[in-house]
């Protein structure tokens, strides 16, 4: 990863993935006011500037190692409708786990799912990475979908293991790993 630029990628419902940039800021500091992502993905409040490090500590995680961050976003430049990213890497170990998110306007329309199928297939068959998590609330219904429907089995429930807002939750883990099926 550290000797490469970011990829950038096509998905197949109009958008691409591609790495943040400075001018992304405002959009990751006001995604932390959409409730559903507040509640689900934590990411506490972010001040234009805290948005604009975070970006810049993206671009070094993927630098040494660390993770790969993409923008859900129009091609040629749109706005970001969410994030998609594999953090927590393993390279030695052969793991990471994804985390990602879409704002309303990019609900709806399949994009994570194949979002998260174009991801794992560059880990696992460009990276070698060999495992692949998925973790979310059992209270995450669309999450678990998404996940199911990218191919990720469910392996188990952890117990009392996300503190969310509203208290402590079960945690589902789904993982996809070198040789299991893809949905297309
Ligand atoms: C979770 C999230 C990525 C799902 O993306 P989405 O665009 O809303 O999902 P889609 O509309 O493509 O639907 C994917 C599947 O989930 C199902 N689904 C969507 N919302 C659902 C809900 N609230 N409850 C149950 N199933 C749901 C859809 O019906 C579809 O399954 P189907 O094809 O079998 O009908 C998105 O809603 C989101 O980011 N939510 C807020 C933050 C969040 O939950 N982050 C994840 C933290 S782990």
């Amino acid at each position: 990863m550290s000797q490469t630029d970011q990829p950038v990628f096509d998905l197949a419902n109009g958008y691409e993935l591609r790495p943040w940039c400075l001018d992304d800021a405002k959009v990751l500091a006001d995604s932390c006011q959409d409730a559903d992502v507040q509640h689900w993905n934590r990411p506490g409040r972010l001040s234009l500037d805290d948005a604009r490090d975070r970006i810049v500590r993206w671009e070094k995680r993927w630098r040494t190692d660390k993770a790969a961050i993409w923008a859900i976003a129009e091609p040629g430049g749109g706005s970001p409708v969410g994030l998609i990213g594999l953090a927590d890497f393993d390279l030695d170990g052969g793991s990471a786990e994804f985390l990602y998110w879409l704002l309303p306007a990019g609900r709806g329309r399949g994009a994570m799912v194949d979002a998260i199928v174009r991801v794992s297939r560059w880990a696992l068959e460009d990276l070698g990475l060999h495992r692949l998590r998925i973790t979310h609330s059992v209270a995450n219904a669309a999450s678990c979908r998404v996940a199911e429907k990218a191919g990720f089995a469910l392996e188990g429930t952890m117990r009392s293991a996300l503190l969310h807002s509203d208290g402590w939750h079960d945690e589902h883990l789904h993982a996809r790993v070198q040789g299991d099926a893809w949905p297309w």
